[in-house]
């Protein structure tokens, strides 16, 4: 064989193969699933869920970031937001279809900086699994474990949170955009859920100055639609799901729970 025929035949080589790593996965068709764990978990604690996802989707690749695990998930979230980027951008990039986020507790807010600073992402079903979204009242059960760490302020909406100077609250301010590019928005919650407080917060409710509960609807910067919630519910596209009967650490691990309100937003 020449050398121009060897060069010819390793170009053919080539050729087949990236047609068939193409068809390969455009016949697969699941979009990838990133998650991002909350407070004080990693992804030991997601190993239900992926099976859950690869059960009723074959063939989806589930990526769990193993970033900031446990007691690293006090770091400063916008510290956190920078590190998810580097591990999440690379996977959207290679997702030419798009990508689904799946974020737990914690990792709300930082799917939200995430959203918030990744310009052009193509994340299409944003699932918010039992997040503060609207702040956290007090300290959460899981705080309580470190004396240490013990506040006594209430922690409003957009206040520095959990003693921490930057605030995650910073990205509330232009991203708009961002949050109009998703094509889902997903929000589950429950009264049961023992850490979320209140646990509307899940839902973008929150207590007034009278320790009253208003909705989403009745917040100021939804009917001011100050980052597109209330476009994006006019779309058609914000999903809302509560359930009763479900503590905080069992949310991702809960069948019916995946059955019924994540499982058709991962196609
Ligand atoms: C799972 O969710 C269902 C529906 O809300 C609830 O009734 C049940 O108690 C939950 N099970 C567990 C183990 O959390
Ligand atoms: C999952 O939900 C579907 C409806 O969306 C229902 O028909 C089915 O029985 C559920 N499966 C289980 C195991 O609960």
């Amino acid at each position: 064989m020449t050398r121009a025929e060897m060069k010819s035949l390793v170009v053919i080589l080539i050729v087949r193969l990236t047609l068939n790593l193409f068809t390969a996965c455009s016949t697969e068709g699941y979009k990838p699933v990133i998650i991002v764990h909350g407070l004080f978990d990693g992804p030991k604690q997601f190993e239900i869920l992926k099976r859950f996802i690869t059960k009723s989707h074959p063939g989806t690749i589930v990526s769990v970031i193993d970033l900031y695990d446990h007691l690293f998930s006090l770091e400063p979230l916008w510290k956190q937001v920078e590190g998810f980027k580097n591990a999440v951008y690379p996977i959207m990039q290679s997702a030419t279809d798009g990508i689904h986020l799946i974020c737990f507790s914690q990792g709300g807010l930082v799917c939200r900086g995430l959203i918030a600073t990744l310009d052009n992402h193509n994340v299409h079903s944003l699932i918010l699994l039992s997040s503060p979204l609207a702040g956290q009242y007090g300290d959460t059960a899981y705080l309580k474990l470190f004396p240490k760490l013990l506040k006594s302020e209430i922690y409003r909406f957009c206040y520095t949170r959990w003693g921490q100077r930057v605030s995650i609250c910073n990205y509330w301010n232009g991203w708009r955009e961002n949050v109009l590019r998703i094509k889902t928005l997903i929000l589950i919650g429950g009264p049961d859920d023992g850490v979320i407080t209140p646990w509307q917060s899940s839902l973008f409710g929150f207590y007034d100055k009278n320790e009253n509960i208003v909705g989403m609807k009745d917040m100021d910067w939804y009917i001011k639609d100050v980052f597109g919630l209330k476009t994006l519910h006019s779309r058609g596209d914000l999903k809302e799901y509560m359930y009763s009967g479900v503590l905080h650490t069992k949310w991702h691990a809960n069948y019916t729970v995946y059955n019924e309100s994540i499982d058709e937003w991962l196609t």
